[in-house]
């Protein structure tokens, strides 16, 4: 009988290795791979195959700089990162918001920024008479495609990273990008060719989080 280690070894691999990819180069990427990316993103299963998501891809040095200024303002305000906070440090956290930090300033030269929308939905728990102004896009169906992505990106050898600050000027972005009001932005995820190394995930087993028949 086939053991358990031995199905699809190369997605179990795969899958723990897929890390936040900040530092990205500025090389062109070709666009057919993003495109084989995008394509399993869309493989992802969604409510009654609603598949509720959009693309907006961008790659033109203009409005990445547009996006870049805003996202730079609000990590600063927002976020309150600030480049002081890591001077002098090299531990964990301090890499993590280095990294931070280099994305931020080098937003404008990623090859691609990939915005993941999704349709306005209301939750089923939302009554129908607190159904006012616009529903939220319907997260849940749109992160297993959110996923796929980043597994794809790290199966062809992609750097990615999920970024959400864009939350913080959604409004003018969605005038900026001409994205109708029927969808919001879920996700904004700069790609390109990795500068550092894949590395495995850490995170807390499974089994420390699992209950068995009562929490
Ligand atoms: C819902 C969600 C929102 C996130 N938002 C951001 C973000 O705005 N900026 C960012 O740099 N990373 C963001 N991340 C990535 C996490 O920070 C990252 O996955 C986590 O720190 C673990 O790092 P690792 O994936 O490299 O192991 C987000 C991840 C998720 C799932």
């Amino acid at each position: 009988m086939v053991g358990v280690n031995d199905l699809h070894a190369g997605f179990f691999d795969l899958v723990g290795n897929v890390r936040a990819m900040r530092r990205l180069k500025p090389d062109p990427v070709p666009e057919a791979l993003i495109f084989k990316v995008l394509n399993a993103g869309v493989q992802a299963c969604s409510g009654q195959n609603t598949q509720p998501w959009e693309f907006v891809l961008v790659d033109d040095p203009e409005r990445k700089r547009w996006f870049a200024e805003r996202y730079r303002n609000a990590m600063y305000t927002r976020f309150r990162i600030s480049p002081d906070q890591v001077e002098g440090r090299n531990d964990k956290l301090a890499r993590q918001l280095k990294a931070v930090l280099y994305q931020i300033e080098h937003m404008h030269e990623t090859p691609y920024l990939l915005f993941v929308c999704g349709e306005r939905d209301w939750p089923f728990k939302v009554p129908q008479e607190k159904r006012l102004g616009l529903a939220p896009p319907n997260y849940g169906a749109v992160y297993p495609c959110v996923q796929n992505i980043l597994l794809a990106c790290r199966a062809v050898g992609l750097g990615a990273a999920l970024t959400t600050m864009h939350q913080v000027f959604e409004d003018e972005l969605h005038e900026y990008l001409g994205i109708p009001v029927e969808y919001g932005v879920v996700v904004t995820i700069p790609i390109g060719w990795p500068m550092g190394n894949f590395g495995p995930v850490k995170r807390v087993p499974a089994e420390t989080k699992t209950h068995r028949n009562h929490w």
